[in-house]
């Protein structure tokens, strides 16, 4: 069974995909991260995110090994991913490790869970429950300000959330994939839940799904 939970930046769909993922003895893949590695190894090899043959060469290179390099949690890492993430070549060179994630769940998991932001339209359009959580821009924003004061970064407030609308809507203006809800799909906004509130009203309609 695959689980296909989508949304705009600092929705909640990590802190819940990893819950689900948990509870349901599912294997987790955040998406996020091989574009993050495309960004950072884009930086690292001096190229340049928005030139179509750098970002396509960087995503051929990303192996799961690049996904555990912490230097991917930052905001400048999730700036880099979503101009990269337009590229076609770059999202072609991420799908069938997506894909084989979801059909063959690593460790043998009789289900997968990932999430991004094209997982219910393009990478799994079959997988058998899809969640599109989202929520208000200054609610995300803010949650997003917090995380990173609490990794010791400096933050400003509302450099902050000027970088978050500018992702958000490269991410939904792109014609590559871009962040739509599918059209099967549960929209959970959060922005009035706190993250256990989210999990138990995602965790009822996976059930529902579940049969
Ligand atoms: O954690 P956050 O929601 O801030 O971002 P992320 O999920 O790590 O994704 C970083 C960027 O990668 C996004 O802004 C998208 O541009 C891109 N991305 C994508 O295009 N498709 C996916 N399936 C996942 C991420």
């Amino acid at each position: 069974m695959i689980i296909a939970i989508d949304g705009p930046a600092a929705a909640g769909k990590g802190t819940l995909a990893r819950r689900l993922a948990a509870e349901l003895g599912f294997a987790y893949l955040d998406t996020g991260l091989l574009y993050r590695a495309v960004g950072i190894g884009l930086k690292r090899a001096g190229g340049e995110p928005d030139n179509k043959e750098d970002a396509t060469m960087a995503a051929q290179r990303v192996t799961p090994a690049c996904l555990q390099d912490p230097a991917l949690r930052s905001d400048e890492a999730g700036q880099l991913a979503s101009k990269a993430a337009i590229v076609p070549g770059v999202r072609a060179a991420l799908l069938e490790f997506q894909r084989d994630f979801a059909r063959t769940p690593p460790g043998g998991a009789k289900g997968a869970v990932l999430d991004g932001r094209d997982i219910g339209t393009v990478v799994c359009p079959n997988a058998a429950c899809k969640i599109f959580v989202t929520g208000s821009l200054e609610v995300r924003a803010a949650r997003r300000a917090k995380e990173l004061r609490e990794r010791g970064e400096a933050v400003i407030d509302e450099r902050v959330l000027q970088e978050m609308r500018e992702r958000d809507e490269r991410d939904t203006r792109r014609s590559s994939a871009p962040l739509v809800p599918a059209r099967d799909a549960f929209v959970l906004d959060t922005s009035d839940m706190n993250a256990e509130e989210a999990f138990q009203a995602a965790l009822a309609h996976v059930r529902s799904r579940m049969g």
